[in-house]
């Protein structure tokens, strides 16, 4: 099944779907995005994405998006096409207007969305531990909307990628370590499980929350206090989340082994809860687990 888009509620294929030029998300990265993960046909974790994107939209006072429709058409894709493992990929851009920096008067936003089936890239990885790639965070200082300009973190991902690592892991001038560059970021430092704030300087991740969650449910220490560079000899596990991600053990960084390049027993007890959750969920109300 080749991916399947949803525009102004028509059912098209992803590769006939045309944007204008003139589209404010083309020509400024005006626009906001949300990914989800799509489990045997029920997308994961609804509620928290659809919060997420409700608040990026605020942040960029993007106005006029209904939000409850966006979700029937989200529902109506998944069911059209009927996806089983998929993602659904939606963005909202401030529309099409003549280029001008400031916004537009009374131009209605672009929505869009597109399901695709889901191959998943790190079901070996997250088997063996994955290496990552240490990279400094070029990106503004509102990491913490979820908005189409991405240049610093595709920089970084093609150097990761460059080095042979799944993901870059950025980093600030002090040594402060932040998120993936599509991914949060967490470790094990003497049994206490780390990872940093929330705060303008990442993307409050869904997955992130949802595996804080499971860790407090596990009875598990943790500090949302962010990991530095120079403790990284120091600590015992990492790994990364992410809607696709999921839970993702990190053996290397950089040249650095982690763990004795095997995953840790903390990411462990969390992957087996993740995959819990994610299996019991099938069972439970169509309402979701958030
Ligand atoms: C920069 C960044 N951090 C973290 C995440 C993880 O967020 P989520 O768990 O909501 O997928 C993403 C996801 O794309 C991201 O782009």
């Amino acid at each position: 099944m080749p991916p399947l888009a949803n525009i102004d509620g028509k059912l098209l294929p992803l590769s006939e779907v045309k944007v204008s030029v003139l589209d404010r998300g083309f020509l400024f990265g005006d626009a906001i995005y949300e990914v989800l993960r799509v489990y045997r046909g029920r997308p994961w974790l609804e509620d928290d994405h659809f919060a997420r994107l409700a608040r990026s939209l605020a942040e960029v006072r993007i106005t006029g998006v209904d939000l409850a429709r966006l979700r029937r058409r989200m529902a109506e894709t998944i069911a059209a096409g009927d996806f089983r493992e998929a993602t659904v990929y939606i963005q909202v851009t401030r529309g099409v207007a003549p280029r001008a920096h400031a916004f537009p008067p009374d131009t209605p936003p672009t929505e869009i969305l597109w399901v695709s089936e889901f191959d998943d890239p790190y079901a070996e990885a997250r088997q063996s531990g994955a290496a990552v790639a240490l990279y400094p965070d070029i990106r503004w200082d509102r990491c913490d909307i979820k908005s189409t300009n991405l240049l610093g973190n595709v920089l970084a991902m093609q150097a990761a990628k460059e080095a042979g690592g799944v993901e870059a892991v950025l980093y600030l001038p002090d040594g402060t370590l932040l998120e993936g560059s599509h991914s949060s970021f967490f470790g094990v430092r003497d049994g206490v499980v780390r990872t940093a704030p929330n705060a303008p300087a990442i993307l409050p991740g869904c997955t992130r929350g949802f595996v804080l969650g499971l860790a407090a449910k596990l009875g598990l220490r943790v500090e949302e206090r962010a990991l530095r560079r120079d403790e990284l000899g120091r600590v015992q596990e990492l790994f990364l989340t992410g809607t696709t991600t999921e839970v993702l053990p990190v053996v290397r960084v950089d040249q650095q082994v982690i763990g004795g390049g095997k995953p840790g027993p903390v990411t462990r007890r969390l992957q087996e809860a993740y995959d819990d959750a994610v299996r019991n969920w099938h069972g439970a109300p169509a309402s979701g687990v958030t």
